[in-house]
């Protein structure tokens, strides 16, 4: 890796264009203006940054052109850990983790009683038998922090403590949300510099989640510290005694499925945000193929929480986006207004053999097998031996295929379900498949 370093140092008397800027990985150099030549060499604490001249920077300003992110690394920065593996209970997390985000549907327009009645709803709609558990506040819930350092809600939630009581009291779980960076990416007060104390102020609440989402920590750290930056969080949260699913969320940068479960982590976003739409979502379905082999029980990739029941995408549209995460054995967390979602969305966030299908015991991500065209064809292995095959038209199209098993590669069923219909499947040696545009078949092949 050799990335072109811009940017500027701040002195207290000016600021120095920086030239010459090189990153190495591990080294990094640069000349600020004519006079300061600058050297890093990464420590297990970050860069040690060593310069020649008299004055003291305040700050240095990096950008990167190659990856076009902003570098910031403040003089002053706390120390990172070094890197040691704090890993999360064996125990934790076997299955796909489960749950409601507020990101998707409500964004930045959280409460107290919004949470509230959306743990009413789960408790009361089949959604927290069918395994939906941990109800996550997103971005939008901080207030500031006080003298001490200590981060408070902002007044729609007024009593935390009571809010996470309440949602216990139902049976869920209580997330939240915060940033390794100054700010979160709602600007918001990020736990940059007061982790530990964070991390003792959620298990205060009853916190049993942390989503930890990059955003401005490019402001004060190179994407290649993201190990040890999420390390720190990690091993903070394992330090406050209570078992708090930590969620990672940096997009999948420095190859994170490689690393989180190493800080600790049980799941980690492996792509960019997911919108209502049928190509996004699908972009994020087929950007998770290099991470598969790293999915499994206890540490999930995470294509991003559910659109189902959003605006953006038809009845067809939805039913491919579940199949597909389930496919994935993807963590399920539903992004829509439980409080009143239409009958075909329930039916898809509820459909139990397909969760069941996600939530297989093997933890094995599908794999695409064929493409031909836009007409996909997806496999994953189950624990009792069954296979899950997904053929999805991504075309905007109907397509029809005739296929022998042998053809793509499937040893011969001897029964085939499909998880959509109470219809069974003859377990002929061909199969037909006829699919409208975006839609998907998933069949469930059974050898035995
Ligand atoms: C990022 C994340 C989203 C959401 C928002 C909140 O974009 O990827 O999932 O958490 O921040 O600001």
């Amino acid at each position: 890796m050799d990335r072109r370093l811009m940017g500027t140092v701040r002195f207290d008397w000016g600021d120095l264009p920086i030239h010459d800027g090189r990153d190495e990985g591990d080294q990094i150099a640069f000349q600020a203006g004519t006079t300061f030549q600058f050297s890093g060499a990464r420590t297990t604490t970050g860069f040690e940054l060593l310069f020649t001249g008299s004055h003291e920077p305040d700050q240095i300003l990096l950008l990167s052109r190659a990856d076009q992110r902003d570098l910031r690394i403040p003089v002053d920065r706390p120390p990172l850990p070094p890197i040691r593996a704090v890993k999360a209970p064996p125990d934790f997390a076997r299955r796909p983790p489960m749950g409601w985000n507020s990101w998707n549907y409500f964004h930045q327009n959280v409460s107290d009683a919004i949470i509230r009645q959306v743990a009413d709803a789960i408790a009361s709609n089949g959604m927290r038998e069918a395994g939906y558990s941990y109800i996550v506040i997103d971005d939008g819930w901080q207030g500031q922090r006080d003298a001490n350092g200590r981060l408070h809600p902002n007044e729609r939630f007024p009593d935390m403590k009571g809010l996470a009581d309440y949602v216990h009291a139902k049976g869920l779980k209580l997330g939240i949300y915060s940033s390794p960076g100054p700010q979160t990416c709602g600007n918001h007060e990020g736990s940059y510099g007061h982790e530990a104390e964070d991390a003792r102020t959620f298990a205060a609440w009853g916190v049993d989640f942390l989503k930890y989402d990059w955003c401005t920590a490019s402001r004060v750290y190179l994407p290649s510290e993201s190990q040890a930056v999420f390390q720190k969080m990690g091993a903070a949260l394992q330090a406050t005694g209570r078992e708090i699913l930590y969620s990672l969320c940096q997009y999948g940068m420095e190859d994170v499925w490689s690393w989180g479960a190493d800080v600790g982590a049980s799941m980690w976003r492996t792509t960019a945000d997911i919108h209502a739409d049928f190509a996004t979502m699908h972009q994020n379905a087929l950007t998770q193929q290099m991470a598969a082999p790293f999915s499994g029980p206890g540490h999930w990739n995470d294509p991003d929480m559910l659109e189902v029941g959003n605006d953006g995408m038809n009845d067809l549209e939805k039913r491919s986006h579940m199949n597909l995460w389930a496919m994935l054995a993807a963590p399920l967390f539903a992004g829509n207004d439980v409080r009143t979602m239409t009958e075909a969305t329930r039916g898809i966030l509820l459909n139990r053999k397909l969760i069941a299908i996600d939530q297989d015991r093997l933890g094995r991500q599908a794999v695409l097998k064929r493409k031909l065209g836009r007409f996909e064809i997806w496999e994953r292995l189950l624990e009792n031996g069954d296979r899950a095959v997904l053929f999805l038209n991504v075309a905007e199209m109907p397509e029809s295929h005739e296929f022998s098993w042998r053809s793509i590669d499937v040893p011969r069923p001897t029964s085939i379900l499909d998880p959509w219909s109470t219809t069974g499947i003859p377990a002929t040696s061909h199969i037909r498949i006829d699919l409208r545009s975006h839609e998907s078949r998933l069949l469930l092949l059974s050898f035995r």
